[in-house]
């Protein structure tokens, strides 16, 4: 006991990189008045019809004890309804839906119910990170293939890289880091390869509603078969200013419910209930609500585009037509997070290093533009350029 209490143990643990918005979060304190452009969140927050319904919520008993492991039906019903129209996805197939504490918990619960130690998910980088971290927690291999130069999926890589230890091909589209939107033709393909191969396709959506100018969303389980082997999951945390709320849910194949079950009665029991309700309104305001919101995001993202790219040919700043994040490539032998942290230190604006979104050859920063006004972003950027030009100078 003594030994323990002064020895670290050596646990899984140590191969899962460190939550790199908490790192550079305590930079961030370190130094008042930082921008940041560290965080991939919304300026806005949930719709007022969303906060009603949570206040007539607390005087319901219901609220304060368990309910449903998998979710209120009337949230599930309006989930259900939401996919249909919005997704393509027929839940009737033979798909379940269950709602979680925000999207990252969906993506854990389906590794865990999908895998046994050992087993490979494959991860197209550069990759969530939070993604990774889930695979490592739950004792498999990340098998990283990279994209193409515009971060696009490189299907025949992929194809490649499937071993009888795959158990799954992630996609994450809008994407990110990168902000790419896959097109359908490229998600198709990796639709089939995993049907073929008979492995899973998780398709992280939770940047659906966020695309710009002709880019459209596409969803992989509304591929004819596709509900069997698809997993689909979703957040209200980006398009309803959720994020402290912690909703997200996923539609999988039915005949994963055991398993679903088994993760979900362990780790949450249930979600929420007043966050429950109060999704439920939010829902109801719909995409609209997003969408409402996407214009002024869309300028906001043609400040940064332009900015940035006057940093040519000192970065390449690859097209970004989704989510609200670009990823920039420094084309200098430099370390990103010795360079993160004299942005923040000596510019007073936080990016997040490439090598967290696992990119380790070159030095890659995301840039996430979401949380802030067109005014704040402007100054921000303006840092980053002028920040980036002095240090590679
Ligand atoms: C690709 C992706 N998936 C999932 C999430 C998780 O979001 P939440 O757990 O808040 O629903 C995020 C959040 O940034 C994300 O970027």
């Amino acid at each position: 006991m003594q030994a323990m209490q002064t020895a670290r143990l050596q646990t899984r643990m140590d191969a899962v990189q460190a939550p790199i918005v908490a790192v550079v979060g305590d930079l961030i304190r370190q130094v008042p008045g930082t921008i940041s452009l560290g965080q991939g969140v919304v300026h806005f927050g949930p719709p007022p019809a969303a906060l009603d319904s949570a206040r007539e919520a607390l005087t319901n008993a219901d609220t304060h004890t368990y309910q449903d492991g998998a979710g209120n039906p009337e949230l599930i019903g309006a989930i259900e309804h939401k996919l249909q129209r919005d997704n393509g996805i027929d839940v009737a197939r033979g798909s379940r839906v269950i709602v979680t504490a925000g999207g990252n918990m969906a993506f854990q619960h389906a590794i865990l119910a999908i895998t046994s130690p050992g087993d490979e998910v494959i991860l197209p980088v550069p990759f969530y990170f939070n993604h990774e971290m889930a695979i490592q927690i739950a004792g498999c291999t990340p098998v990283r293939v990279p994209t193409d130069e515009r971060y696009q999926l490189d299907v025949d890589a992929i194809k490649a890289a499937v071993t009888p230890r795959t158990r799954a091909i992630v996609t994450v589209s809008p994407n990110n880091p990168t902000g790419a939107v896959y097109p359908e033709a490229s998600l198709r393909a990796i639709s089939r390869l995993c049907q073929e191969r008979g492995v899973y396709h998780i398709s992280d959506e939770v940047y659906e509603y966020f695309t710009y100018g002709e880019t459209r969303h596409v969803s992989p389980g509304s591929f004819e078969g596709a509900h069997a082997y698809t997993i689909s999951m979703f957040s209200l945390s980006k398009a309803y200013g959720f994020a402290g709320w912690r909703i997200g849910y996923m539609a999988y194949p039915e005949a994963l419910e055991p398993a679903i079950a088994k993760v979900q009665d362990t780790i949450l029991v249930c979600p929420t209930v007043i966050a429950q309700v109060a999704a439920v309104a939010a829902m109801e305001a719909g995409p609209a609500y997003c969408r409402r919101h996407l214009q002024s995001l869309a300028e906001i993202r043609d400040v940064v585009a332009a900015e940035l790219r006057s940093l040519e040919p000192l970065c390449v700043v690859p097209p970004a037509d989704g989510a609200f994040y670009c990823y920039i490539r420094v084309n200098a032998d430099v370390d990103p997070m010795t360079i993160a942290e004299r942005l923040i230190r000596e510019h007073r604006v936080a990016v997040i290093p490439g090598t967290a979104f696992g990119t380790t050859g070159g030095c890659y920063f995301r840039v996430a533009y979401g949380a802030l006004q067109k005014e704040t972003v402007a100054e921000g950027i303006g840092r980053l350029v002028g920040g980036l030009r002095s240090l590679l100078a």
